[in-house]
């Protein structure tokens, strides 16, 4: 088995470090306070937090997670929240009756699933599900709650909540935090820009509504022992010099150092006992082929301005609505460029950190390098 592995929540040993950041979360909700936690698509957020409810499960917490990247309308909002909310009660026909007595309109239904085990769903008949039935559908937390059974809500791409266009879900969901006393939550998600929107704008219902945090990139260190522990389990050995080179073809960005590590394993694993550069360089460009076709369409699919500014961006991103800058690389006019910026930051195809600004994914750069 391949020990390294990316796309998914990473847990057990296969998770390492981010101590400070998992106990700053734990202690931020053990405290009674909401918090919002920005980072980068691919740093590790949701694996973060799931190694947060591990701990405040063991402390008796209830702890609920919800993505919101399935939800696309109020209805399927509902259903999927009140089933994460019903997955965590022992006692299912308890949760009904709450539900019942909070939810009058909306009928629940509980049914034995294949394996055996009772499962939650609702029956909407013609009930339409407006603004009402969400405000009681979020007070439902609370009345599940208790002094001694908190409940601790973690809204995974929380900046989704905008494809409920019809439904003031903020102002709702603003509102019934303020009356909540049992109850907290820890909002994240992958478009650092929409949440920071959502948070630190004072028109929005969310402003100030949760203390901050971000986390950064996993430290080289950590990242270096745990390069080498994994690989020398299969006597493959890697020095310091070679998986820092490894980490710097990755861009240092979590996802991709275990995607480019899992290659390489692959690649030495029962013949090779010593990696070096050539072999990660190698590596690295067999990611590139096989992911080429996709960025080949990727690339297509962009205006003119988006490509010439993604061709810029791999050889510099700061300062890159300066004069200078659009000069230097005869970059359109300061608004289109803008827009541009704007599109590509939504679609989660640059970033920026700090005041620069990076094309996310780094094989995606070398692909822009070579073509
Ligand atoms: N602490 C960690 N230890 C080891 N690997 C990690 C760690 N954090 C992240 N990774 C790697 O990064 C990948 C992405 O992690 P995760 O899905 O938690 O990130 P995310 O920030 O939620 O991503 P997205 O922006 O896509 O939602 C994991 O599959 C794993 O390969
Ligand atoms: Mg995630």
């Amino acid at each position: 088995m391949n020990p390294f592995t990316y796309g998914t929540i990473v847990k057990g040993d296969n998770f390492y470090d981010r101590t400070d950041e998992c106990s700053r979360i734990v202690q931020t909700l053990l405290g009674g306070n909401n918090l919002v936690l920005y980072a980068p698509r691919r740093f590790g957020k949701t694996s973060l937090v799931f190694k947060a409810i591990e701990q405040l499960e063991n402390q008796g917490f209830i702890c609920v997670y919800f993505d919101f990247m399935p939800v696309f309308s109020a209805e399927s909002f509902f259903r999927l929240y009140s089933k994460a909310l019903s997955a965590k009660q022992s006692n299912l026909q308890k949760f009904a009756q709450i539900f019942t007595s909070v939810i009058k309109s909306i009928r629940p239904i509980i049914k034995f699933g294949q394996d055996g085990m009772p499962e939650f769903s609702v029956d909407f008949a013609n009930t339409v599900i407006d603004e009402t039935v969400i405000s009681q559908l979020l007070g439902l937390p609370e009345k599940i709650a208790d002094e001694n059974h908190r409940v601790l809500v973690f809204f995974d791409e929380f900046q989704e909540v905008e494809k409920l266009g019809n439904i003031n879900f903020e102002g709702l969901l603003r509102s019934k935090i303020q009356q909540q006393q049992n109850v907290n939550y820890l909002f994240f998600g992958s478009k650092t820009h929409l949440l920071q929107e959502m948070f630190n704008s004072k028109k929005r219902a969310f402003y100030n509504a949760a203390s901050q945090m971000t986390i950064s990139y996993l430290p080289e260190n950590e990242t270096i022992e745990y390069l080498q522990q994994k690989l020398s389990k299969d006597n493959i050995n890697i020095d310091n010099a070679t998986a820092k080179y490894l980490i710097s073809v990755a861009a240092n960005i979590p996802h991709y150092i275990q995607l480019l590590a899992a290659e390489v394993w692959q690649y030495a694993v029962n013949h090779i006992d010593t990696i070096t550069l050539e072999i990660i360089n190698e590596c690295a460009e067999r990611v590139l082929a096989l992911k080429s076709d996709f960025y080949m369409e990727l690339f297509d699919r962009q205006s003119a301005s988006k490509k010439q500014l993604l061709q810029t961006l791999v050889i510099e991103g700061k300062n890159i609505f300066s004069a200078t800058y659009i000069k230097r690389h005869n970059l359109p006019s300061i608004g289109t460029l803008q827009r541009a910026v704007k599109g590509l930051i939504n679609d989660g195809i640059i970033e920026k950190i700090n005041d620069s600004y990076f094309v996310a994914d780094p094989f995606f750069v070398m692909f822009l390098k070579k073509n």
